[in-house]
C-alpha cells in the first residue's frame, strides 16, 4: 500500500489537527493516515495484514470475508495489574484500582510512546460510541499503528468520515485515546505477525478524559472505545451526568402476544454475557422470542418520563470463541459465519476455524492457537486446548440473526430488569429477586465469580466482582455504589432487580443446571415477575420461584434437584457475608449507609 505522507485531513476541527501534528512528533511514526472507513480501504488493510503475517485469509468459500490472527503468547487477555486509574487524588481512583500520580504517568507516558511508531504508520481513528448522531453516543480518535485494531474497531464501532463530520459538527467533547504497539521498527528491520511489547500500560487519566495504552494489540487492552472509554472513562462521564456505563448485555424478550420487556445483565467476563443475550428459547416456548441489543456493554439514561433506556454503545461482539456452538449458540455462530476476524484459535487444514465446544469432534488435525501442531491426541497428552481460552471472534451485530430492530434506536431501549450473576460452584441459588432497588444494589454490589481466562493470572478462584465492574469501574467503587442508591430518585419505574447463577455444581462437580437455552426458563420467571403475573417464596436472601413458578414444558426436571439449585443454605451464607465484609472492609470510608443497613438486615434475616 502508498500512504501518503501527508493526506488531507478530513475534519475541520483545528484542535484535532493540531494534536494529531502533536503527537505524530512524539511517536515518530512514518506516515499518517486519516481512516476514513470505506469498504476499499479495509480491503487495502487486510491485504497488508496479510503481508505482515499478521492475518491469513481464510478459505472464502467455507469463511466469507473472514481472517484470522495468532496472537503473540505474552498478548492474550486484558492485563488488569497493568491498568491504571491516574485520577488526581488516589481516594478517587479507590482501593480497588491501580493508582499513580497523573503528573508523574504522565511523563512516564511521553517517555514510552517518544519514538514508539518509528517504522509504523500512525492511523487517525475517529469512532462514535453509540449509533452516530444518538444523543447517548460518545466520540473519539484513537491514534494507533496497529492495523490489526483499525480493521477490529470498523468492526466493534462506527468509525471513519460520518464520524469525522460528527467531531466538524462541534457538539460534542472528543476523547483522545493514544495507543501503541510499543514496537518501533530501525530502518530496514523485519516486523514480527504480532508486534507488542512485554510491558505494557493501560492508563486512564479520568478528569482530562484520556487513554493512553502502550505495548499490547489485544482486546480490550487495544481496542480503546470498548473497556478503556465505554467502561472506565464513561463511567465517570455518567457519574457526573447522572447515567450508567455498566458491563451489561441488553435483550429484549418477546411474548406470544407480543408484548416486549426489556433486561440488561451484568455478569463478569467470560461468564455468559454473549450466550445469555443470543438465547435461543427451548422447546416449550412457542411464541416466545429474544432479541439481542448488545453482548458486553450497556449505556443507560433515565428519559423525560423518569423510564431506564438503554443503548449498546457498541456495534459488534468480541465474543468468547471456545464454548460456542451450533448447540450452545447457533446465533452467535451465524453472526461469525462471514466478514469475521478470529484471534487465537485454532486453524484447520482446509483453511477453517475450530475451537473446543465448536463440533463435537474436533478436527483430526489443524494448528493449535500457537501455531503448532495439534490432534486430539496431543491434546489429550500435553492437556493443551486447540484454541486459547480466551480465544475470541471480532463479527459485526448486524449479522446476528437475534439482533433486535432497534438495537440502533437513537432512544435506546426501556430497562424493566436488571440481573446480575456470577460464576459460583456453591451457595448462590439458581435465580432470586431483591426485595427493593436498595438490596438490588447491594447483590449487585457483593457479586462474587470464579476468576476466568479473561484476564491474565489465576482461573477459579472466587473474587468479588461488583456489578461485573471491579476491572472496569473508572472510580472509587464505593463511590459508584453511591451512584446506583442515588440513581433510583430520577425513575418513575424502578426496574426490578435479580441474581442468576448458571453455574452451580452438585456435589460431583457437575453442574445442577443445563444453562443456555434452558435459561429462558428464569428468564420468563424474572419477565412475569416484572409484570407481576408470577409467584415466588420469600427467603432471607430474598423472593425466589417455587418449583411450581417455573414453566417446565418441554424439560424434564426433577423437583428435588431444583431444590438442591435453589438451596439457601444459612452456613454457606454466612461464610458469603463474611466475603461481603472483605470487599467493605477495603471500601468503607466511601460505603453508602444503605450498604451497611443491607447487610445488617440480611444477617439478621439469615
Ligand atoms: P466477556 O466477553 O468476557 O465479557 O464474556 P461474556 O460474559 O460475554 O461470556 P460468554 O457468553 O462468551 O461466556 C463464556 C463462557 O461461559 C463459555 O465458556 C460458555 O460455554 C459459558 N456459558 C455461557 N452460558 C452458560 C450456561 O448457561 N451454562 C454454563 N454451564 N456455561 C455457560
Ligand atoms: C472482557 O474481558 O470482559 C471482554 C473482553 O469483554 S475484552 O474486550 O478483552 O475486555
Ligand atoms: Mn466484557
Amino acid at each position: 500500500m502508498t500512504t501518503p505522507k501527508r493526506q488531507t485531513p478530513p475534519t475541520t476541527n483545528k484542535h484535532l489537527i493540531r494534536w494529531v501534528e502533536k503527537m505524530a512528533e512524539l511517536c515518530q511514526p512514518d506516515s499518517i493516515h486519516w481512516v476514513d472507513g470505506s469498504d476499499a480501504e479495509n480491503e487495502i488493510l487486510c491485504q497488508k495484514l496479510v503481508a505482515a503475517g499478521t492475518f491469513l485469509k481464510l478459505n472464502q468459500e467455507l469463511w466469507p470475508g473472514c481472517y484470522y490472527a495468532r496472537s503473540s503468547p505474552n498478548d492474550v487477555a486484558r492485563v488488569e495489574d497493568r491498568t491504571f486509574i491516574c485520577s488526581h487524588s488516589k481516594d478517587n481512583a479507590g482501593p480497588t484500582n491501580n493508582w499513580e500520580e497523573p503528573v508523574q504517568m504522565r511523563r512516564k507516558m511521553k517517555q514510552k510512546f517518544r519514538g514508539s511508531m518509528r517504522g509504523r504508520t500512525m492511523y487517525v481513528l475517529a469512532f462514535s460510541m453509540g449509533p452516530v448522531g444518538s444523543p447517548m453516543s460518545q466520540i473519539g480518535v484513537q491514534l494507533t499503528d496497529s492495523a490489526y485494531v483499525v480493521v477490529s474497531m470498523r468492526i466493534m464501532a462506527r468509525i471513519g468520515l460520518p464520524v469525522f463530520a460528527e467531531i466538524d459538527r462541534d457538539l460534542k467533547r472528543v476523547v483522545p485515546c493514544m495507543h501503541t504497539v510499543g514496537a518501533p521498527l530501525a530502518p530496514g528491520q523485519a516486523d514480527v505477525p504480532w508486534p507488542c511489547n512485554d510491558e505494557k500500560y493501560i492508563v486512564h487519566f479520568p478528569e482530562t478524559r484520556e487513554i493512553w495504552s502502550y505495548g499490547s494489540g489485544y482486546g480490550g487492552n487495544a481496542l480503546l472505545g470498548k473497556k478503556c472509554f465505554a467502561l472506565r472513562i464513561a463511567s465517570n462521564i455518567a457519574r457526573d451526568e447522572g447515567w450508567m456505563a455498566e458491563h451489561m448485555l441488553i435483550l429484549g424478550v418477546e411474548d406470544p402476544h407480543g408484548e416486549k420487556t426489556y433486561v440488561a445483565a451484568a455478569f463478569p467476563s467470560a461468564c455468559g454475557k454473549t450466550n445469555f443475550a443470543m438465547l435461543i428459547p427451548p422447546a416449550g416456548f412457542d411464541g416466545w422470542r429474544v432479541w439481542t441489543v448488545g453482548d458486553d456493554i450497556a449505556w443507560i439514561k433515565p428519559d423525560a418520563t423518569g423510564q431506564l433506556r438503554a443503548i449498546n454503545p457498541e456495534a459488534g461482539f468480541f465474543g468468547v470463541a471456545p464454548g460456542t456452538g451450533a448447540s450452545t449458540n447457533p446465533n452467535a455462530m451465524a453472526a461469525l459465519a462471514r466478514n469475521t476476524i478470529f484471534t487465537n484459535v485454532a486453524l484447520t487444514p482446509e483453511g477453517g476455524v475450530w475451537w473446543e465446544g465448536m463440533t463435537d469432534t474436533p478436527p483430526a488435525e489443524c494448528l493449535d492457537w500457537r501455531g503448532e501442531r495439534w490432534t486430539p491426541e496431543i491434546g489429550k497428552e500435553t492437556g493443551r486446548p486447540a484454541a486459547h481460552p480466551n480465544g475470541r471472534f471480532t463479527a459485526p451485530a448486524r449479522q446476528c440473526p437475534s439482533i433486535d430492530p432497534d438495537w440502533e434506536n437513537p432512544a435506546g431501549v426501556p430497562i424493566s430488569a436488571f440481573i446480575f450473576g456470577g460464576r459460583r460452584a456453591h451457595t448462590m441459588p439458581l435465580v432470586y429477586q431483591s426485595f427493593n432497588w436498595s438490596s438490588g444494589v447491594y447483590i449487585g454490589a457483593t457479586v462474587g465469580s470464579e476468576t476466568t481466562a479473561a484476564a491474565g493470572g489465576a482461573i477459579g478462584k472466587v473474587r468479588r466482582d461488583p456489578m461485573a465492574m471491579l476491572p472496569f469501574c473508572g472510580y472509587h467503587m464505593a463511590d459508584y455504589f453511591r451512584h446506583w442508591i442515588k440513581m433510583q430518585r430520577q425513575l418513575d419505574t424502578t426496574p426490578r432487580i435479580f441474581h442468576v447463577n448458571w453455574f452451580r455444581k452438585d456435589k460431583h462437580g457437575k453442574f445442577l443446571w443445563p444453562g443456555f437455552s434452558q435459561n429462558m426458563r428464569v428468564l420468563r420467571w424474572i419477565v412475569d415477575r416484572v409484570h407481576g403475573r408470577a409467584l415466588g417464596k420469600e427467603t432471607p436472601i430474598g423472593w425466589t420461584p417455587r418449583y411450581q413458578d417455573i414453566h417446565w414444558e418441554g424439560l424434564p426436571f426433577a423437583e428435588k434437584t431444583f431444590e438442591e439449585l435453589q438451596e439457601v443454605d444459612r452456613a454457606h451464607w454466612k461464610r458469603e457475608v463474611m466475603g461481603h465484609e472483605e470487599l467493605f472492609l477495603d471500601l468503607h470510608d466511601h460505603l453508602p449507609p444503605e450498604m451497611i443497613y443491607e447487610r445488617e438486615l440480611l444477617i439478621c434475616r439469615l
